[in-house]
């Protein structure tokens, strides 16, 4: 089932160089990403700030693929609408982050762009149940959030197992993303478990420009 799938790659940012954001973007483009992942961090929510609507907005001129919006924020409905005018194409957020989680999905979707949610490690599974027939993607950590670099949880295998099986039995075009820790070794592993977007920071832009290129369809397993 998920073996068929076309494998997207959603190289995050995060791992690019801040000084040249634009112009790495356009290298990524360049090397074959299929989504931009852009992480937008509060230091509130989570440990570390990033970016925000402006900085989208600014590199929005910069690609036409796929902005993939990663909000590590609380709360979250007070900035989808910017984020969504910035160029974002899919918002996902963390259920965690408010009380009301089907209506920040709702929010998403009314501001024209697809709904995601990201379920951290240790988040219970049931909390997709009343929302997955809603939402376009679902983002399963494989690190916990708020940094770049740390190493893939294996426990995270089953459940982007279990999630897949569940998307399946929905038959609905829902993305099944995973995010942290991903590698030429984590990689293989989390398509076979049935994912079918990797994020990846550290693995896409390790080797400077003249790497991505191989380093995206390696970790997409076309070599
Ligand atoms: C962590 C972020 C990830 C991170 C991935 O909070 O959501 O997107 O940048 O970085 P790597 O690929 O280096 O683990
Ligand atoms: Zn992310």
């Amino acid at each position: 089932m998920s073996g068929k799938l076309p494998i997207k790659i959603a190289p995050s940012i995060l791992a690019s160089d801040f000084a040249r954001l634009g112009e790495e973007v356009r290298a990524i483009d360049k090397a074959g990403a299929d989504y931009i992942h852009i992480d937008v961090m509060d230091g509130h929510f989570v440990p570390n700030i990033t970016i925000g609507p402006d900085v989208v907005k600014a590199l929005r001129p910069h690609t036409k693929k796929v902005f993939d919006v990663h909000l590590m924020i609380a709360p979250v409905d007070l900035y989808i609408e910017a984020f969504a005018k910035a160029g974002a194409d899919i918002i996902s957020f963390h259920p965690e982050a408010g009380p009301h989680p089907h209506r920040t999905v709702q929010a998403i979707r009314a501001a024209g762009a697809k709904p995601g949610l990201v379920l951290n490690p240790g988040t219970p599974l049931e909390v997709l149940e009343p929302l997955i027939g809603d939402i376009d993607l679902v983002l399963v950590m494989s690190v916990n959030p708020g940094f770049g670099g740390q190493s893939f949880i294996e426990s995270q295998i089953a459940r982007i197992q279990a999630i897949r099986k569940q998307i399946d039995a929905l038959g609905r075009d829902i993305d099944l993303e995973v995010d942290g820790g991903i590698n030429f070794d984590t990689a293989p592993r989390a398509i076979a478990a049935g994912a079918n977007v990797l994020v990846a920071g550290t693995a896409t832009f390790k080797g400077g420009e003249a790497a991505y290129a191989k380093n995206i369809a390696t970790l997409r397993g076309g070599v």
